[in-house]
């Protein structure tokens, strides 16, 4: 392999969609024992939005993906691959890949999705940049998309003042130029799959009046637990990521986190020594969209202006699984 060099895949073009429909903190008090003021201090988050009854996660998608080809200037039928995110699919199957595939009209791609929680934008990443290297497909659509808001059990105040509906895309090339993607890990620990997980749906305890009785459709998470892994867990990352790269943390420009909890940023931003400025926030007004979370993060820091050609950007997910993953770009 020495001597040989591989194309590397660039980012040319992004998209998000965010349902209309605002779910604020004060609305939640009135539908269960919660304040805003518990959910602000443990969580950041203030409000989130929420998809029509009509609306799944294709429907989310398809609007990301029109935005991220109208601004590449491409047609659907230029794609090669579709890889989508989600673990709120429009159906068990087919694909909510296939759904996007039909809805856009992407004739020549071949669709498929990515179950790695909120990690799977960052596993699509890593997929389509594998593809794009070894030469096999050369546009690739990647898509983060999620209803939550359908999954997610509204009695549990647990867990349903976290999430959030949205979808993001990015459509990604080859390069010859110094730039695109350095690096990118994908990680996982099965062993941790109760920390996160939807009981009831499937082979194991495949729906039955008993199931829905017993509520088992629904997301399921051990809070504080998974809290900790997240933290000591992308704390590494970061450093094991910069480290093969010959790169220090001040070198980076900005960090694109997976947006489940302010202290998880702020936990890995002074564990890094570096400000909170480098770090996109935006779950205050979205909540946890898992794999929705980073597409939409980076879209809005493209749009805002926070990335200029050459900066280093750090890319980082923890999710059901449990998964974990980091990609690094040099913009
Ligand atoms: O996206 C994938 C990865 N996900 C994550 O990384 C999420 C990680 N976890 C978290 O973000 C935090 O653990 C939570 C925000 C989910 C919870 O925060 P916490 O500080 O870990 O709280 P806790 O679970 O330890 O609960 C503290 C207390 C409990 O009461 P007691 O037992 O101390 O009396 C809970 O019953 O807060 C109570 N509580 C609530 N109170 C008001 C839990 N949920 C609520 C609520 N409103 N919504």
């Amino acid at each position: 392999m020495k001597g040989l060099k591989l194309p590397r895949s660039r980012i040319i073009a992004t998209g998000s969609y965010l349902p209309d429909k605002i779910l604020t903190n004060r609305d939640l008090e009135k539908m269960l024992d919660t304040s805003d003021e518990w959910i602000t201090e443990r969580t950041g988050i203030k409000e989130r939005r929420i998809a029509d009854e009509s609306q799944a996660a294709s429907d989310l998608a398809y609007e990301a993906s029109k935005v991220a080809l109208d601004r590449a200037g491409l047609r659907p039928e230029d794609i090669d691959m579709i890889i989508v995110a989600t673990v709120s699919g429009d159906m068990p199957f087919p694909s909510t890949a296939c759904f996007l595939q039909a809805k856009l009209g992407a004739s020549n791609a071949v669709g498929f999705d990515i179950n790695a929680a909120c990690s799977g934008f960052l596993y699509g990443f890593c997929i389509a940049d594998s593809f794009i290297k070894s030469e096999m497909y050369k546009r690739i659509l990647v898509v983060g998309t999620e209803v939550l808001s359908k999954i997610t059990d509204w009695h549990d105040r647990t867990t349903c003042v976290l999430f959030g509906d949205g979808a993001g895309a990015a459509i990604l090339e080859p390069t010859d130029e110094d730039r695109g993607i350095l690096s990118v890990h994908i990680n996982s620990d099965g062993r941790m799959w109760d920390l996160l997980h939807i009981p009831g749906g499937g082979s194991r305890n495949p729906t039955a009046a008993e199931t829905v009785e017993k509520r088992l459709h629904y997301i399921k998470m051990k809070g504080n637990e998974t809290f900790k892994v997240a933290v000591r867990t992308l704390e590494d990352l970061v450093l094991r990521t910069l480290e093969e790269q010959g790169l220090k943390p001040s070198q980076l420009s900005l960090l694109v986190l997976h947006q489940a909890n302010l202290r998880i940023i702020q936990a890995t931003a002074e564990r890094l020594g570096l400000p909170m400025s480098k770090f996109i926030v935006n779950l205050y007004k979205y909540g946890n969209t898992s794999a929705a979370s980073i597409p939409i993060a980076l879209d809005e820091a493209l749009i805002s202006g926070r990335i200029k050609n050459g900066d280093y950007i750090l890319f980082e997910a923890f999710g059901g699984g449990l998964t974990w993953s980091s990609v690094l770009i040099k913009w």
